[in-house]
């Protein structure tokens, strides 16, 4: 049996229900499930598109609501742009001469809001047009199914070619749907179902005993680590001493608690206490406080100390139960809760 057969008899056997999926779907139906779906759950989609069903039975109806009302029963499917283009795309499709949906990929390419997958997903589930959409869950599977050793970024292309290899003659809008059912319920991301999978035999990842290693995962960055001290410095009135940072640079104009640099090399104790000048007695605080800039991680030890006169360095005092005036930047706040516990 190949493995388009063995993939659409078990979507014949296990497709899941689901509203939009029906014998002769609308081309209205698909389009706004398609949108729908894009980064929602099926489950949390459905009492959506049969609410907006009830509102706007079809195109020409939704092009002829108010964008406000499209938001507020969008509201709870969050990013609202794709709301406003639903709205925008329905006016265009309607006031086409004839008022019909494009059934071509690359005319409904052309639509507001619609990109290379929803116009795949509405020409093959629509019009059974022979095209695959690449999504998440199709990535996965066809990457898993040829162990694909690139990450997905740089596979694209390819799986867009294996799939269609495998597409069969007459059923492209339901190879779709059988590929991303099979992601979803079995070739799921951990764990996958594989004894249920109708491309277990096949499937070089399964060979491998590595289903999970695919789609492989994008090198991580190589980040340098630097090291820091901050000073913890209070005062008689349980003040804190804090400074601005230069404008210039990273965290520019922000408020810190004072350090030394941050270099890669770590600082002893005697190199430290150099930067710090003060004659108080320090007392390093259990712990380090971690953060991670675009490009190196920074690794904090924080030193508390107490001084009876003045702080003779650049900066000033601030009330502890005034920090929340500074807007201080995220690492700063970690150093403040560090330091504080
Ligand atoms: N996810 C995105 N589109 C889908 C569809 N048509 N059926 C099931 N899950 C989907």
């Amino acid at each position: 049996m190949t493995l388009s057969k063995a993939l659409m008899d078990w979507y014949d056997a296990n497709k899941r229900t689901l509203p939009w999926r029906v014998e002769k779907p609308d081309p209205y139906h698909v389009w706004l499930s398609e949108i729908m779906l894009q980064q929602t759950t099926v489950a949390t989609v459905i009492p959506y598109f049969e609410d907006f069903l009830r509102l706007w039975p079809n195109v020409a109806a939704m092009a002829a609501a108010d964008l406000d009302e499209i938001l507020h029963a969008w509201q709870g499917l969050g990013y609202y742009a794709r709301a406003r283009n639903l709205h925008k795309c329905a006016t265009v499709i309607a006031s086409a001469p004839a008022g019909q949906f494009p059934d071509t990929e690359s005319q409904l390419l052309a639509l507001p809001g619609i990109g290379p997958y929803t116009a795949a997903a509405v020409a093959a589930i629509a019009f059974n047009q022979p095209t695959v959409p690449v999504d998440g869950n199709i990535e996965r599977v066809i990457s898993r199914l040829y162990a694909i050793d690139e990450p997905v970024r740089q596979s694209k292309d390819r799986v867009q070619a294996l799939a269609m290899k495998l597409l069969p003659k007459h059923r492209a809008g339901d190879f779709a749907q059988a590929l991303m059912d099979l992601g979803a319920t079995v070739c799921r991301p951990k764990s996958p179902h594989c004894d249920q999978c109708p491309w277990a035999m096949a499937c070089k990842a399964h060979k491998m005993q590595a289903e999970e290693g695919f789609p492989v995962k994008p090198p991580k960055k190589q980040m340098p680590t630097r090291h820091g001290v901050a000073f913890w410095l209070e005062n008689a009135d349980g003040a804190i001493w804090m400074r601005r940072r230069p404008e210039k640079g990273l965290l520019g104009g922000m408020v810190e608690v004072p350090s030394t640099n941050w270099r890669e090399q770590p600082w002893t104790e005697a190199e430290a206490r150099e930067v710090a000048r003060l004659n108080v007695e320090w007392v390093p605080r259990e712990g380090t406080v971690r953060h991670t800039f675009t490009h190196f991680h920074l690794v904090i030890t924080v030193w508390g100390g107490v001084i009876t006169g003045n702080s003779n360095a650049d900066g000033f005092w601030q009330q502890r139960d005034r920090f929340s005036e500074l807007a201080l930047p995220t690492l700063m706040k970690k150093i403040v809760r560090h330091a504080s516990s």
